[in-house]
């Protein structure tokens, strides 16, 4: 069924709605439903549900050393599949078990000392924002966190912001690429050229742009880069990236070290060893690089553009605030806005019990409001829907 993808007439361009119908039956999503939640977690299509399922009946039924022996050749093809699509080196990738796992090797992993100052943003996750100042209790570091109103001022503001932030003892950024918060994407290779300059290292959690926009590491100009392989990607669950640039690998120290591990202090391995691992994710994390190519990440990142922009025009006309900024430097597929009179809760409700639309919300603070994050399995007429009866509930 997937090779349909790749002969499909004016296969990935952004609004041929025929080619996206044909990408959404790849997804067994319950009729209804209306999935709008890929910030949190996507569903996997068929191609990498039968894999990881194939290859966990395989596992299960005979899981002896000499049938497992499979998986590690799988692991280095997955390896260098997913060094590819980020243009990094295999040796420059670990396997960790989601984004919040990566966010806090680079945490731990760091040689700092009491003083030294953490730079982070209001709006980066907690597993790279809590964590850092769980840390700094225990060691006298000092976080300091950037406000950013939203929607965010332009980007010059964001940069000057760092700049102005970071004095003779900041070591280390804790960026974020996109928020899961407003969908803020970050102008993060300005602010790394900023940060190496002083010398610091820099983090960057990509959650919400792996597998959602086009990542070239070398490019941003990050020490460090984290994903989820559920998220965007549309791989299999809990399993997750950490790059590390490999000319400062030697500076990360391993949270964990058990059975297997070994003193590669160049090498991502050293950062990958947990214990017994869910080896059949592999398949479907493979299968999931597979599928990504055959659509191929510009086609993703085109489309997914496109309908969040179709959503984010729609949402301005009603009585509602985005929260997202629109020009496409400073957003990618994560879209939040307000619901002006009527409260989070009361229309995240309506919207799932009477549409079956899952969505997140936030219910306090700044960023208050529903988040909708469109993917590729998401139609036109998906988010016709949608607005309908976001309009319904708030006009
Ligand atoms: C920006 C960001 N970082 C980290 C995470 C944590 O991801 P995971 O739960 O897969 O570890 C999320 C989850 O939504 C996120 O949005």
């Amino acid at each position: 069924m997937t090779g349909i993808l790749r002969a499909a007439p004016a296969a990935g361009e952004p609004a041929n709605e025929a080619y996206w119908l044909l990408v959404r039956r790849q997804f067994p999503l319950e009729d209804g439903l209306l999935y709008f939640n890929a910030a949190n977690v996507c569903p996997a299509s068929r191609a990498v549900l039968d894999r990881y399922a194939q290859f966990e009946r395989d596992f299960q039924s005979n899981p002896s050393f000499q049938n497992r022996e499979k998986y590690a050749p799988m692991r280095t093809q997955a390896r260098g599949k997913v060094a590819r699509l980020i243009n990094a080196s295999p040796g420059e990738i670990a396997f960790t078990r989601n984004t919040s796992e990566s966010n806090c090797t680079i945490v731990k992993g760091l040689d700092l000392k009491a003083g030294d100052e953490i730079l982070v943003a209001d709006h980066n996750h907690p597993s790279n924002r809590q964590s850092w100042q769980i840390r700094a209790k225990r060691e006298g570091l000092v976080v300091k966190s950037i406000p950013l109103p939203t929607p965010a001022p332009g980007r010059d503001a964001i940069i000057s912001a760092f700049e102005r932030a970071i004095t003779p003892k900041t070591r280390v950024l804790g960026l974020t690429h996109v928020t899961n918060v407003t969908g803020l994407q970050f102008p993060v290779k300005e602010i790394a050229e900023i940060g190496h300059r002083h010398g610091l290292w820099v983090h960057v959690d990509g959650a919400q742009s792996f597998g959602a926009l086009q990542i070239d590491v070398k490019a941003l100009g990050c020490d460090s880069y984290s994903a989820s392989t559920h998220k965007w990607l549309m791989g299999p669950l809990e399993a997750g990236i950490l790059y590390v640039r490999s000319e400062r690998m030697n500076e990360v120290w391993p949270s964990i070290v058990t059975a297997g591990w070994r003193d590669n202090l160049n090498d991502s391995l050293k950062l990958e060893v947990f214990g017994q691992q869910d080896d059949p994710r592999m398949a479907g994390l493979d299968a999931a690089l597979d599928f990504v190519s055959l659509i191929g990440p510009r086609n993703i990142e085109s489309r997914l553009r496109w309908i969040a922009t179709y959503l984010k025009e729609q949402i301005r006309e009603l009585p509602v605030e985005l929260k997202t900024n629109m020009e496409p430097e400073l957003c990618g597929g994560v879209v939040k806005f307000a619901t002006g009179a009527k409260s989070v809760k009361q229309v995240y409700d309506v919207l799932w019990e009477r549409h079956r639309i899952a969505i997140a919300k936030t219910d306090s603070g700044d960023a208050a409001g529903l988040r909708f994050s469109p993917h590729i399995y998401n139609t036109k007429e998906d988010v016709d829907r949608a607005v309908k009866a976001v309009k319904s509930v708030v006009v």
